[in-house]
């Protein structure tokens, strides 16, 4: 029995299709669903949690079915939010301690001790939220998630908004909880950390699984080399044979070759004919980002709304 189970999950906002027809097997690993805003990753994860009813298809947590057996469910699973789940009137211990009552935890106490100790925050337990910065607010956060013993954990955006070494941090305990068998569903932006950390990953765009498997297997894939280019002014879409163009991310273009080293004199060459003025070419081995961006296309509107950040915004507030 794997610790997720979907088929043709699928949900529907109206006439919008935020997940479409999804089937995933996830066991005992740290899986992490990637893809860009709005592909439907808190969607999944809202109705994997029993929060959310599919409109069809069926999913199973632990052999139990979301829909029919939700309590079931519940009783395996516990789920950090994206937005900021933590009360910050009262002090970590309080905080920690009404979940442990809410579950209905035997010894509420000893239970939260060992919770906040697992995630380093004895010291501070006794201090107000307010007062703890990003990184403590998203440990303890977990702390919470931990107090009924779940056997499969649910975190969407663990690392939003968090410096690099808070988010290391994060990671660090996940992995914890991987060693000690828990399965880890997390959803991230971060494509470096997804490839450091998690087993399998699956990317998603407009609810649909696009890519799936190892980081390591899905960048070999590839099968390409990666060239970027730093130009300065406008870029005029290319033509060169065996070179393909992947993206634009403000000055940086990105193509794909599968001899790098036989391309980069070609497209420097392309790029001048064609009266682009070119900062730096580099060659290197495709990263997860790569896949990403092969997978799911080119970016989206570059001045789009940029909910990540007003979000990191609206979790810093005290
Ligand atoms: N309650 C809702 N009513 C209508 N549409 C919704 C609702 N919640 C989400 N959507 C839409 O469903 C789609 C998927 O949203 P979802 O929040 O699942 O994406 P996401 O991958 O988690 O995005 P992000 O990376 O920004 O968190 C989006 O187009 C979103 O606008
Ligand atoms: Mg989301």
């Amino acid at each position: 029995m794997n610790a997720i189970e979907t088929h043709d999950l699928t949900r529907n906002y109206d006439s919008l299709c935020a997940v479409d027809h999804l089937s995933l097997s996830v066991n005992n690993e740290i899986f992490g669903l990637l893809g860009p805003n709005g592909s439907g990753k808190t969607t999944t994860v809202l109705m994997l949690t029993t929060l959310l009813r599919p409109t069809a298809g069926t999913a199973t947590v632990c052999g139990y079915d979301i829909v029919r057996e939700g309590e079931k469910v519940r009783q395996q699973l516990s789920y950090v939010p994206q937005d900021m789940a933590v009360d910050i009137k009262l002090t970590g211990r309080e905080n920690v301690l009404l979940f442990a009552h809410l579950y209905g935890i035997v010894n509420p106490k000893d239970k939260t001790d060992e919770v906040l100790s697992i995630m380093e925050l004895s010291d501070r337990a006794d201090d107000l939220i307010r007062t703890y910065s990003g990184g403590m607010r998203r440990r303890l956060e977990l702390a919470q998630a931990l107090v009924h013993e779940p056997a499969v954990l649910f975190l969407d955006e663990p690392t939003i908004g968090l410096d690099v070494a808070a988010r290391k941090k994060i990671w660090e305990h996940i992995g914890t909880l991987r060693k000690n068998g828990m399965t880890i569903f997390v959803t991230t932006h971060y494509m470096d950390e997804a490839d450091q950390y998690c087993d399998r990953v699956g990317i998603v765009s407009n609810g649909r699984v696009v890519a799936l498997g190892q980081p390591s297997s899905l960048k070999s894939q590839l099968m390409t080399d990666v060239i970027t280019a730093k130009i300065s002014g406008p870029f005029v879409p290319l033509e060169v044979e065996g070179i393909q163009f992947v993206g634009q991310k403000d000055d940086e273009i990105t193509f794909t070759a599968e001899n790098g080293k036989e391309a980069l004199p070609r497209i420097a060459q392309s790029l001048t004919e064609n009266g682009i003025q070119v900062r730096s070419l580099s060659l290197r081995e495709p990263t997860l980002d790569d896949v990403f961006l092969h997978a799911v296309g080119k970016q989206e509107e570059p001045h789009h709304f940029n909910d990540q950040q007003f979000r990191t915004m609206l979790r810093r507030r005290k």
